[in-house]
């Protein structure tokens, strides 16, 4: 206990990226190595909670009533059948969250107060919906760092330029220390020429933010859910769950070379 966490807000505007896909495999890649990792669902949509095996809660505890202040991460945070790993969980109540924090003071703070008092765990993922409205703006205004999770597919920058104002943004007037840890280039396809130049254009605009390893388009992964699963749970030998368990140690890594400057 009192731990410092690493807090990640897993953004990119655009929908379909992997940002769930991410959050919910690295989370778990870094709960295998007996970390302690939370992920909070902060997406309407409710994916990273199923895709964890548990279900989207209505009423009750939540990611919306942590966020409104009605309860606090420790009693809310529940744990899942993996080792090491906590989930908070996702309410369709989330919906509302723009109008509802439209009227009052400082709406971009309130997950930020909601963990100052969280100390259980080494990494929080925070699972960003596909839209720069409230939600991501609390994710980010709470976190440490940003990662940007960039299919390699047509038109993969798109947006990611209105992310980047966004982050400066937060940064300038409410989390001068937010960085942006790094780039995952996803669903990238080695036999597609178009895939191999989207991953050039992407180092080429991003250098050494962009992660050395690279998540390769493999079927298991959008299998896995269905089975309320991480794919490493789900098929540990395919290519998908081992580029999974590479990109956690490329975070590893980035964190080792942070400490010795
Ligand atoms: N490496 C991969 N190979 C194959 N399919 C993938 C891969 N990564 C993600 N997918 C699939 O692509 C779809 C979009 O991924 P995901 O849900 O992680 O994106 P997202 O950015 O969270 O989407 P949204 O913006 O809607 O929240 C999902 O069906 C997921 O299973
Ligand atoms: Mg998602």
């Amino acid at each position: 206990m009192n731990k410092k966490a690493k807090i990640f807000a897993m953004s990119n505007q655009k929908g379909g990226v992997g940002k769930t896909t991410t959050v919910v495999n690295l989370a778990t890649a870094l709960a295998a190595l007996k970390k302690d990792v939370l992920i909070i669902d902060l997406d309407p949509q409710g994916n990273a909670t199923i895709s964890t095996g548990l279900k989207r809660i209505h009423g009750g505890k939540n990611s919306y009533t942590v966020l409104t202040g009605r309860f606090s991460v420790a009693e809310s945070a529940v744990p899942t059948n993996i080792p090491h790993l906590s989930v908070l969980p996702a309410s369709q109540e989330l919906l509302g969250v723009d109008l509802e924090f439209s009227g009052v003071v400082m709406p971009q703070m309130y997950l930020k107060k909601a963990l100052a008092e969280c100390d259980a765990f080494d990494y929080i993922f925070i699972d960003c919906p596909p839209a720069v409205g409230m939600l991501t703006m609390n994710a980010l205004v709470a976190s440490s760092h940003v990662m940007i999770p960039v299919q390699c597919e047509y038109l993969a920058l798109e947006g990611v330029a209105d992310l980047l104002k966004t982050i400066e943004k937060i940064k300038k007037n409410f989390n001068p220390a937010l960085a942006i840890h790094g780039v995952v280039l996803t669903m990238f396809d080695a036999r597609s020429r178009l895939s191999k130049s989207i991953a050039h254009d992407v180092r080429s605009f991003f250098g050494d933010l962009v992660y050395e390893t690279v998540i390769p388009r493999n079927v298991r992964i959008p299998e896995a859910p269905s089975h309320g699963k991480p794919v490493m749970l789900y098929d540990f030998r395919c290519v998908g769950a081992q580029s999974y368990i590479r990109l956690a140690a490329d975070v590893l890594k980035r964190e080792r070379e942070e400490k010795h400057g």
